[in-house]
């Protein structure tokens, strides 16, 4: 066999799948991974008859790769990626590229760009998503690293990517460094809040409404028919209509306990570091960290009690209702998401499209949609958008959602009914929406106890004051700095 067009290490899931993706698009792919059984038991079994060559040490690997070099690393993010990291370095060639594929955190995606390019080296850090099935048919891809790596793995990571309809793929370059990690981490946290926002109105359906899991199947079935057609409605629907063995559904006998590896938890700390309200997506956050209180809760529900559900209004209009309140608190879920990103862009001199950004999470990826076709649209017909929020079709789309919405976040809140990700992000809108919050009380306050300082609706922004409120301070104020 000739040599590969890219050597992959790490034969888990997401790395075995993404050879056989590369190998029906004629690529050559060499594979290497730790425990090295595993590499015959893949080239013996699913790569059996294909053009894949197993190697069974990183020299064999890299001996088998066409120059300049390729080899991506589908291992665990941490440490094994420094380790590899140390070992391919002395292996490898200027000009040579090593491509980290994992959900590796942003700074060190930073940190180890610098670190491999001053070694003469190429890097690539770049974010995969779609799980097993995209992994092998199409995931989204979205690669940063050296701007210089982009035009060599820019075909392979092209022809294995998601397409959208008219065939564009769903991978374009994202930007220097640590930029293609970044977005993936936002798109992870935006997933975090999709999937709470369909949980919200989930246990609506079920303990306000009282519906039926097949009643439940049915109205996400019909959702994924129209705008909020998307990957999470659908496996949605799917699971609601999942029975168990005794023909139950299998989802009430899933332990209310979730689980989390990270990535929603960096975006909401990354939201903290930049400043932008990121509400919605630490309210998830936050959801799945109560959720895992699970014993702590139900000790709880023997001793705090709220009002018992209870519902007798139009239950078809209701419903509707709820279909709104989704879209409209996922409108600003998203908004948030690209004001993250539009800081960090600045922060961390990124180059940022967030047209691009929204196609290649078009297809592929797990926050798949067609309400992400509107984005990238409200992209290209204004690229300097300041917010989603401001668009013209997002903005007409939310103001007539809006009445549902309030129906929806008060009659459930009435309820006692639990909805963070709903009611932030209905919150968020009254706030952003608002000319004058109560901010300048806040900033008395803080004058008030600690000499801090403010400004003034009357005088130049920039120009400071210090009150002596209660006569006895000093003439003394604080420095004005922010963090
Ligand atoms: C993807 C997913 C994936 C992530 C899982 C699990 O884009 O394919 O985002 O990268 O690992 O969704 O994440 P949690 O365990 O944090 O829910």
């Amino acid at each position: 066999m000739s040599k590969a067009d890219i050597g992959l290490i790490g034969l888990a899931v997401m790395g075995e799948n993404l050879v056989l993706n590369m190998e029906s698009h004629g690529f050559t792919v060499a594979v290497y991974n730790r425990t090295v059984e595993k590499v015959d038991n893949f080239v013996n079994g699913r790569g059996k008859g294909k053009n894949i060559i197993g190697t069974h040490s990183l020299e064999e690997l890299v001996a088998n790769l066409k120059k300049p070099r390729k080899v991506m690393l589908m291992v665990k993010a941490g440490k094994p990626v420094d380790d590899f990291i140390e070992l391919l370095i002395p292996l490898l060639e200027p000009g040579d590229v090593i491509i980290d594929g994992g959900n590796s955190h942003f700074p060190d995606t930073i940190r180890r760009t610098k670190y491999v390019e001053e070694k003469g080296l190429l890097y690539i850090g770049t974010g995969v998503s779609g799980g097993e099935e995209g992994a092998l048919r199409g995931p989204s891809i979205m690669p940063g690293g050296s701007p210089k790596a982009w035009e060599l793995v820019k075909p392979i990571f092209q022809a294995i990517a998601a397409k959208v309809s008219d065939g564009t793929p769903c991978c374009d370059w994202v930007g220097e460094n640590g930029a293609g990690h970044f977005v993936k981490m936002v798109h992870n946290g935006i997933e975090y809040g999709d999937m709470q926002l369909i949980c919200e109105t989930y246990q609506i359906m079920k303990d306000l409404l009282g519906l039926s899991y097949e009643e439940m199947h049915n109205i996400f079935k019909e959702w994924n028919e129209g705008e909020l057609e998307s990957y999470l409605i659908e496996i949605t629907r799917d699971i609601l209509a999942y029975k168990d063995d005794d023909g139950q559904p299998l989802v009430e006998k899933i332990l209310d306990a979730a689980g989390q590896k990270g990535t929603g938890k960096w975006t909401v700390i990354a939201s903290l570091d930049s400043g932008i309200p990121l509400t919605l997506i630490g309210e998830a956050v936050y959801a799945r960290s109560l959720s895992a209180l699970k014993a702590e809760r139900v000790y709880a529900s023997t001793i705090l009690h709220g009002p018992t559900p209870k519902f007798d209004g139009d239950k078809k209009q209701f419903i509707e209702d709820l279909r709104k309140a989704l879209y409209a608190s996922k409108i600003v879920s998203y908004a948030q998401g690209f004001m993250l990103m539009r800081q960090a862009a600045k922060d961390y001199g990124w180059n940022l499209n967030y047209g691009g950004i929204a196609l290649m999470w078009r297809g592929g990826c797990i926050i798949r949609s067609a309400f992400l076709g509107k984005i990238k649209e409200a992209f290209d017909n204004n690229p300097e958008l300041p917010n989603l929020l401001l668009d013209p079709f997002f903005k007409e789309k939310i103001l007539s959602s809006q009445e549902s919405w309030r129906r929806v976040v008060s009659t459930a809140i009435t309820n006692g009914i639990w909805i963070p990700a709903l009611s932030t992000a209905l919150n968020f809108f009254d706030g952003y929406r608002n000319g004058r919050l109560p901010a300048n009380l806040l900033q008395a306050q803080r004058d008030y106890f600690g000499a801090h300082t403010y400004e003034r609706v009357d005088r130049p922004r920039g120009e400071f004051f210090h009150t002596n409120w209660t006569g006895r301070g000093g003439t003394t104020s604080s420095t004005t700095y922010n963090v």
